[in-house]
């Protein structure tokens, strides 16, 4: 391994990131100054915020929410980039940025292919080291569908309304790898279901490399007692929200390892969702992910963190002898047995009762009827303990654990 604490090299197609991090698109990607940043930072690659050709129907300035408590991100209107403004970033970074690759990121959102193939020559010729083409954005076309089902002549479906039509994402590929040789990403969308298989479709037109995920499309929590109005401090009107941020960790894992699962252990898969601590991407490596991309992160907390993460994921790595991000990638897709195949182990909780303060919360869990309340402490009866853990969970004074029935033989 080289010194350089951010090297841990990794390539999309031919072309090779010194780590496997990346700035996702995002308002923290849309202007240079914050790319130099990130690359002064250590940073991996950077995706530039989405360009649309042509002009993007909605494009205000942006009003954002993080909601600390419910680890949430949330936000409907963002400023976009046009087209031409998307390449003049491209072609402004590209004179600035040595070391960090540049990811295009963009969408065509008029019906056909040639738009597609448009894009892309564009891009290229500004300079872009990856074309990296957005199916995943729940606020085109998908934030109207799921207000009502489409009517033919609509506006054409976009974003990830399109991302969950493999033959669609399919057909884009294709034609865009046929007008570029540079290694092409489809960010795809868990919406609709089919992850591996939108994946599977983009491979095999000829994508270099798979994103998963974008937010999701959801409704924040309102303010009951105003709830006419939106939480967004300049928006006054309710709208559905795109979620991200690290309560969509645990779903943002299940696509990658579904991902990987389908397509095998070649296809480079980028892990994005809900990134917020270094072991969060070893989490996501370990569900398949080649490179990690992190957005809401960045929005909070700037680029330096990266260095602490390398310090971390490094010496965790020398910890348990491994080499490279490749020796890491995959662990879990081994480990992860479906219901059926689970061991199911017989125990029961037990009190301490020198810890235990007779509170009475654990008489309160609702499914359990085991549990009773002396003067002195809680007693747990072992034969009608389903061994469900709430108990040990919500208990404030840690005086509750399991007897493991199987441990104890
Ligand atoms: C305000 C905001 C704007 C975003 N804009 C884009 C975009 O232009 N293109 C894109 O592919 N993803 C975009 N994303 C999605 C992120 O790149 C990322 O996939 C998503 O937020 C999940 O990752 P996170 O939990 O680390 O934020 C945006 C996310 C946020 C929060």
């Amino acid at each position: 391994m080289s010194d350089d604490l951010f090297y841990l090299p990794v390539k999309i197609g031919d072309v090779e990131l010194k780590n496997p991090f990346i700035v996702a698109s995002g308002p923290t990607v849309k202007r240079t100054d914050q790319m130099e940043l990130a690359e002064k930072c250590g940073w991996g690659a950077a995706s530039i915020k989405q360009a649309f050709n042509p002009f993007p129907y909605i494009n205000y300035q942006p009003r954002y929410r993080w909601l600390k408590k419910e680890k949430l991100h949330t936000f409907t209107a963002e400023y976009r980039l046009d087209y031409e403004a998307g390449l003049r970033l491209v072609e402004d970074a590209k004179k600035k940025i040595k070391d960090m690759v540049i990811f295009a990121n963009y969408s065509y959102v008029e019906e056909g292919l040639e738009g597609w193939q448009k894009s892309a020559k564009g891009f290229e010729a500004a300079g872009a080291d990856i074309l990296e083409l957005n199916f995943c954005c729940p606020n085109m076309s998908f934030n109207v569908d799921v207000h009502s089902q489409p009517s033919e002549g609509e506006r054409p479906s976009s974003g990830a309304s399109m991302g969950q039509d493999a033959d669609a994402v399919r057909d884009v590929v294709k034609a865009t790898r046929e007008v570029t040789d540079l290694p092409i990403i489809a960010k795809i969308t868990p919406e609709g279901g089919e992850i591996a298989k939108v994946a599977k479709a983009a491979y095999d037109a000829g994508a270099n490399a798979v994103c998963g995920v974008a937010n999701r499309l959801g409704i924040a929590p309102v303010d009951i007692w105003n709830y006419k109005r939106s939480i967004y401090p300049l928006q006054g009107e309710n709208t559905m929200g795109c979620l991200s941020g690290p309560w969509l960790l645990p779903l943002a894992l299940r696509d990658v390892y579904e991902i990987r699962n389908l397509n095998g252990p070649e296809p480079h898969v980028i892990g994005t969702g809900g990134i917020a601590r270094w072991q969060d991407a070893v989490q996501m490596i370990m569900c398949g992910a080649d490179t990690i991309g992190v957005c809401t992160k960045t929005m909070t907390s700037g680029y330096g963190f990266l260095e602490k993460w390398m310090k971390s994921i490094k010496d965790y790595m020398e910890k348990m002898g491994f080499k490279s991000a490749r020796d890491m990638r995959d662990l879990l897709l081994k480990e992860i047995a479906t219901a059926a195949d689970l061991t199911v182990w017989a125990g029961y909780a037990q009190v301490d009762p020198e810890k235990c303060n007779a509170c009475g919360l654990c008489v309160e869990v609702g499914q359990c009827n085991a549990i009773i309340l002396t003067d002195a402490a809680a007693e747990i009866s072992a034969e009608l303990c389903q061994g469900c853990h709430t108990c040990i969970d919500i208990c404030p004074k840690n005086a509750i654990d399991m007897v493991d029935e199987k441990a104890a033989e």
